[in-house]
């Protein structure tokens, strides 16, 4: 049996831990890339320590050269990370020890508790802001495609059976207004996290005066107004992972979201809708099908989603059962975390680009429009006016739909005799419903799929996004 001594297991313990053991216990292959967060952190702290005279100015500085140094050869990929140092904290804290004798100092009324919650936080605060840049990108994709084919009218489908005529923009922009609210929930999440949770120790503080509001300040954890914000409780400072779960649970809500514009672009990309076609580059073929043209991104788009729904379920399967403070389960949060943000990120950058390179199929697009049956809630909007009850609009269009079937013709193919063998007071104006083009400027009011309130709200979102 190999022994390792890793710096904190100095005193108490005889030796290191068992090989196996430091093989089960260590986290530095996936939390290493908190070595960053983890710097900014150990600069803020050590500034507080000289304020505090606990670190001289010179320690400080060699301290702060030192982690620079660091700093440097991580970026560079020259730092050689150690297992048996468990983690990034411990991994930074030794080398800089090795280094600079007042290292030693750097822990100083400082945990890894803290020192985690910390780095997640930082690391968080980032990775939400790129996120919320790449959230924007796929929506002017969307926004766009949209522009692009202003015109273009489908099919809206409810049950996936036709059901009233929208503008291809009107579909395509309820997503965006969808990653619209995912963005406001990463945001919201962004702001709540924001908050420094160092001096929090392990558990209880600690008896040092030790100054949070600096390092809060030298953090970034500030309000609007520049007041440093502080984690208020130690106790739930160590081992709140809420910001986590919030993150994990937007991100979880946008997968979603990105799997339902996924479904859809699957559909309309089949020989059966043919609404779009995406170019060769972005779709893949069969090993065994010489034809097949495979909407391959899509499908994985809609796949991945399963795993960042998953991570949500881990992290709060994770904590459910926990006592307070900490409990080394926590460790386990890390990974659900990174994947989840590297699934949401890697997605939203391909499916941005897939519907850059995406085009509407504006003639089998057209046909589809162009059924009648999608304009029969119309015929009844048109009794109305005419005064009659919608329950009985409702059913004298249905029996008008059933004759046409009988009689094996187009909804609008039928003759003003035919309809008043339904409805006798049906007038000739009755027929002018099934123009596609008035009834799609009749639909004006707020959130509904006319052309010109399409216009707005494509001006709207382009006002936005840009
Ligand atoms: N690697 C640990 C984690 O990810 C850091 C905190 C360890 N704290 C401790 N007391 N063992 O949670």
């Amino acid at each position: 049996m190999k022994n390792h001594k890793p710096v904190s297991r100095s005193g108490r313990f005889a030796g290191g831990p068992a090989e196996d053991v430091a093989q089960f216990t260590e986290s530095i292959s996936f939390d290493r890339r908190l070595w960053s967060q983890d710097i900014a952190g150990s600069k803020a702290h050590a500034k507080m320590l000289v304020a505090i005279g606990v670190l001289k100015q010179e320690e400080c500085d060699e301290i702060l050269g030192g982690l620079e140094e660091i700093a440097k050869e991580i970026g560079a990929g020259t730092f050689i990370w150690k297992p048996e140092l468990e983690d990034v904290h411990m991994n930074i804290e030794a080398e800089l020890t090795r280094r600079v004798p007042a290292g030693a100092k750097l822990h100083t009324s400082r945990s890894r508790n803290d020192q985690v919650a910390l780095d997640m936080r930082l690391w968080l605060r980032e990775e939400i802001e790129s996120t919320v840049t790449e959230i924007a990108e796929l929506q002017r994709a969307l926004v766009g495609l949209a522009e692009k084919n202003a015109a273009v009218v489908i099919p809206g489908y409810t049950h996936l059976q036709r059901a009233q005529p929208v503008f291809i923009a009107h579909h395509l922009l309820a997503y965006v207004e969808m990653f619209g609210r995912d963005s406001g929930r990463l945001r919201d999440c962004r702001e709540r996290l924001n908050v420094c949770p160092l001096g929090s120790g392990a558990i209880a503080g600690s008896t040092l005066p030790l100054k949070r509001e600096l390092v809060a300040r030298e953090l970034g954890f500030v309000d609007a107004d520049g007041k440093p914000k502080l984690t208020q409780n130690s106790m739930d400072a160590v081992s709140d992972r809420d910001f986590m779960v919030e993150f994990c649970s937007a991100a979880a809500l946008m997968a979603v979201h990105i799997s339902r514009l996924a479904e859809d672009l699957i559909l309309w990309v089949s020989t059966e809708f043919s609404f779009v076609k995406i170019a060769d580059a972005y779709t893949t073929g069969s090993s065994l099908m010489p034809q097949k043209k495979n909407p391959d991104i899509a499908e994985l788009a809609r796949g991945k989603s399963g795993r960042v729904i998953g991570n949500l379920v881990s992290l709060l399967t994770l904590l459910k059962g926990l006592p307070m403070t900490y409990n080394r389960d926590l460790q386990e949060d890390k990974e659900r975390v990174f994947d989840t943000a590297d699934t949401v990120r890697r997605t939203l950058r391909i499916l941005a680009a897939m519907l850059q390179n995406t085009k509407v199929n504006a003639e089998t697009c057209a046909a589809a429009a162009a059924d009648p049956l999608l304009l029969a809630t119309d015929l009844a909007d048109y009794l109305v006016l005419k005064g009659m009850p919608f329950r009985q609009a409702h059913h004298v269009v249905g029996e008008v739909v059933a004759l046409a079937e009988r009689a094996g013709k187009p909804l609008d193919r039928l003759t003003l005799t035919e309809l008043r063998s339904v409805y006798p007071r049906f007038q000739r104006d009755a027929l002018k419903t099934f123009d596609l083009k008035t009834a799609m400027q009749r639909r004006t009011m707020t959130g509904a799929p006319s052309e010109k309130e399409i216009e707005r709200q494509l001006r709207m979102w382009r006002q936005q996004l840009d």
